[in-house]
């Protein structure tokens, strides 16, 4: 290092607000602070705003509807179809040769779809899904790896009214089923495969695997994307993507016109008890909000080439790669594989080579590319991009002034995004042309979302003390319900802290934080028992059944424990069965069985097995204490425990190694 970079790292290590640069503010779409005020006075006609930017078949005459809260309705009376809002509309604008999506495949071919091109397929596979006896409400579930063909496949769905439930790749067989099961989705898109650091990897036999146990009779199409890299065949019922769409080209497929509150999509997502939860989302509201939020925080244009190197099948790539970009007219990148091949300059390459404006990505890519080293993004030019993001988890400040240096070379503001899938999209972080920002720390609730900070009696916090994350009005993108399941859409996010006598809803995204004096949200984590591994949502009750299921586990408790890339990784405490060893042998099978169960994001980092679990006398796993051990960190009194005894058997076995 140079002198000169010494007091840079200095500099930036001291410093602890950024002001956005003037040369971003110059051109940001929102620089008024008045607009948190607008929006506080003129609440909620203020998501008006939002709603001007879709277009609409009918406009919608009632902005909210909250007589039957916390089944808050939006935009009522209002009708729409979102495949219109990201392609139609632009196409008739003008915008027919305007890239939407620049796609790259890890081996390095590129498809670029203007959208004329894109509505084409889309119309195409429309009329494919509709020849094959899809209807307007049928949940169709696509088990797709990054293709082009998963957001044609989504809009597709849009477009015929069909919402779609989409699984990412990298579950296993079991969750696809227990998905289709659960939202009794008689369709089924998929792939042969796709590249993973050089390999050719099959998807279909787990495809098929998973559909052996679904429930009913399904239709299946799949993608052939590896070619000759993977040989499959065609079992009954299944049919070749490219061989239907080829009969369907050049077909138009007129919108079907959505009510503002018809499903647009479903999601399952990770609670505390071993069964995901659908997450329902809607038409007009989601689309609004992810719009609005893609303009407002992403500073999105038209013009603007983005890349947000989430996966598709999680609600980042829903809300930031498709639907929020593409209803503004932007051009989004779309990337196969990872980060780290062939180089690991590989994202670097991409935003070059497609001189990316605005790059939106998770703190555990940034930490892994901290510790790969500055050497990889000096190789490339990166000075297209002027704005940067990030979603998951919370960012440490140091990962933080990294990706400020080194990737945004000190130009660009970053977003720091605080939000679930539940909420479709950002709820807290700073307007970049707007606040200041400050690392670690997401910045203040959106203008017209309400959160607050309280105490278990529901009283606000003061500042600097932490308490619990709530939200204390309703928002156009906020989840409708569960599907087909209102009693635990009110058990898990409303029960905690409203009044239901008095008709007050607080939404409870269960997550601890804190705030300061100048209303900034630092978020410290999920504060029920959902890890956050690699800025992906995991249950340890669904890891934990899958342990038990395994041949020789009598009990398991599953935790998270600080992890230098991942944010958290998973620690098993395993007890055995009598007359079981445990060995090499079983722990194996014990991974196995979680890879099997939910996938490989899900692999425990350690399997210890022990005797005994640490317990209260009233015979309550002390959870706490068996992270502080995965943790590493200092172990506090165990004199409350009834077994105090195992502690140290247990910190010795995983802190030895
Ligand atoms: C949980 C939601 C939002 C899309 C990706 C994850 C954590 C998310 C942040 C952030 C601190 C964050 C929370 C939240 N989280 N973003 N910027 N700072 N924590 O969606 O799978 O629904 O997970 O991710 O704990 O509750 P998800």
């Amino acid at each position: 290092m140079t002198e000169d970079d010494v007091n840079l790292e200095a500099r930036l290590e001291e410093q602890d607000t950024f002001e956005p640069p003037e040369s971003f503010v110059e051109q940001a779409n929102v620089t008024d602070e008045g607009i948190y005020e607008e929006f506080e006075e003129n609440w909620p006609e203020c998501w008006e705003q939002a709603a001007d930017l879709l277009s609409w078949d009918q406009e919608y005459d009632t902005v909210l509807e909250d007589g039957n809260a916390p089944f808050y309705e939006w935009f009522t009376g209002g009708t729409l179809n979102a495949s219109y809002n990201c392609l139609d509309r632009h196409v008739e604008d003008g915008a027919e040769d305007r890239t939407a999506i620049e796609w790259e495949g890890e081996p390095g071919e590129t498809r670029t779809y203007t959208y004329g091109e894109l509505l084409e397929e889309v119309e195409a596979f429309a009329a494919t899904l509709r020849d094959l006896g899809v209807e307007e409400d049928d949940v169709v579930t696509l088990y797709m790896p990054m293709v082009p063909e998963l957001p044609i496949a989504m809009l597709a769905c849009a477009r015929i009214g069909a919402p779609h439930s989409v699984v990412f790749a990298g579950f296993s067989a079991d969750a696809l089923a227990t998905r289709m099961n659960s939202a009794s989705s008689e369709y089924l898109v998929t792939a042969d495969g796709y590249y993973r650091r050089g390999d050719a990897l099959d998807h279909i036999s787990k495809t098929n695997e998973g559909l052996e146990d679904v429930d009913h009779e399904t239709t299946t199409i799949v993608v052939d994307r590896l070619g000759d890299d993977l040989d499959h065949t065609l079992e009954d019922g299944q049919h070749d993507y490219e061989e239907l769409v080829d009969d369907n080209r050049g077909e138009s497929v007129e919108p079907v016109t959505r009510d503002a509150e018809d499903m647009l999509f479903l999601m399952y997502t990770s609670g505390t008890t071993g069964q995901p939860k659908g997450v329902k989302h809607t038409t007009a509201g989601y689309l609004a909000y992810t719009a609005w939020t893609s303009q407002t925080v992403l500073d999105l244009e038209p013009g603007d080439t983005y890349w947000c190197s989430a996966d598709i099948g999680w609600i980042t790539g829903h809300s930031y790669i498709i639907y929020g970009p593409l209803a503004l007219g932007t051009t989004t990148v779309m990337y196969e594989g990872t980060p780290d091949y062939p180089d690991k300059d590989r994202f670097w390459e991409i935003a070059e080579k497609n001189e990316v404006d605005v790059f939106y990505t998770a703190p555990t890519a940034i930490r892994a590319f901290m510790k790969w080293g500055k050497e990889y993004p000096e190789r490339h030019d990166l000075s297209s991009l002027r704005l940067l993001g990030t979603v998951g988890e919370p960012i440490n400040p140091r990962a933080w002034k990294w990706y400020y240096k080194h990737i945004g070379g000190e130009e660009c503001p970053i977003v720091d995004t605080w939000w679930q899938t539940e909420t479709g999209g950002h709820m807290i972080t700073t307007l970049p042309g707007v606040n200041a920002m400050k690392p670690g720390s997401a910045g203040p609730a959106l203008p017209g979302v309400d959160a607050r900070i309280v105490d278990a009696q529901g009283e606000e916090v003061e500042a600097g003390e932490a308490g619990y994350l709530t939200v204390q009005k309703p928002w156009p993108g906020m989840l409708r319900t569960l599907y087909q399941n209102d009693d635990r859409f009110i058990d898990e996010y409303w029960r905690e802290y409203s009044d239901p006598d008095a008709d007050e809803w607080v939404y409870f995204p269960e997550d601890g934080a804190k705030i300061d004096e100048d209303d900034y949200i630092t978020v410290l984590g999920r504060v029920d028992d959902v890890l956050n591994v690699s800025g992906h949502r995991l249950g340890t009750m669904e890891i934990e059944s899958a342990i038990v299921g395994v041949e020789g586990v009598a009990e398991a408790a599953v935790v998270g424990g600080d992890h230098e890339v991942k944010g958290e990784a998973v620690y098993a405490y395993v007890i055995t069965e009598d007359g079981y060893e445990g060995d090499e042998e079983l722990s194996e099978k014990i991974v196995e069985g979680v890879v099997d169960a939910i996938g490989p994001i899900a692999k425990p980092e350690e399997v210890v097995f022990t005797p005994e679990l640490p317990k209260t006398r009233s015979g309550k796993i002390m959870r706490r204490l068996l992270e502080d051990i995965a943790s590493g960190n200092e172990l506090g009194n165990t004199s409350t425990l009834r077994n105090p005894e195992v502690v140290d058997d247990i910190a010795e076995q995983v802190q030895g190694d």
